[in-house]
């Protein structure tokens, strides 16, 4: 899994060629554009937030005007989550 901070004269994808970018407060503000420019860029996104039916809006939106790409959405509280249990999450997903 790769961290990364964003920065909008680097050319991402070729920088890091991972299937997915997870996007974590994804439903609103800062999260949700930050989704919608990797969407733009030709990723498959992940939306991470709380709220399932504020997420889910949220990746309709998104899907619907980037049907070039996969986006996913996966509730999830952060203050509760372990890296371990969003690792094993990848590895299903990616099964
Ligand atoms: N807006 C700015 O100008 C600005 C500037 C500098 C820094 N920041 C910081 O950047 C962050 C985002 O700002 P924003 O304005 O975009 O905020 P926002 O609109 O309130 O977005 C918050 C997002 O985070 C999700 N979220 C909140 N708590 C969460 C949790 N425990 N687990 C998972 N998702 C959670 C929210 O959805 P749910 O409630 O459904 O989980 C929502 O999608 C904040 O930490 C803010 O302090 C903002």
């Amino acid at each position: 899994m790769k961290r990364y901070g964003w920065h909008t004269n680097c050319e991402l994808k070729s920088e890091y060629p991972s299937e997915y970018a997870l996007v974590t407060g994804a439903s609103s503000g800062l999260g949700h554009g930050y989704a919608e420019e990797l969407a733009k860029r030709g990723y498959n996104v992940i939306l991470v937030s709380r709220t399932s039916d504020k997420l889910t809006k949220a990746a309709e939106e998104l899907q619907g005007k980037y049907s070039n790409v996969k986006i996913l959405a996966k509730p999830l509280d952060l203050e509760k989550v372990t890296v371990d249990s969003l690792e094993q999450w990848f590895k299903e997903l990616n099964s």
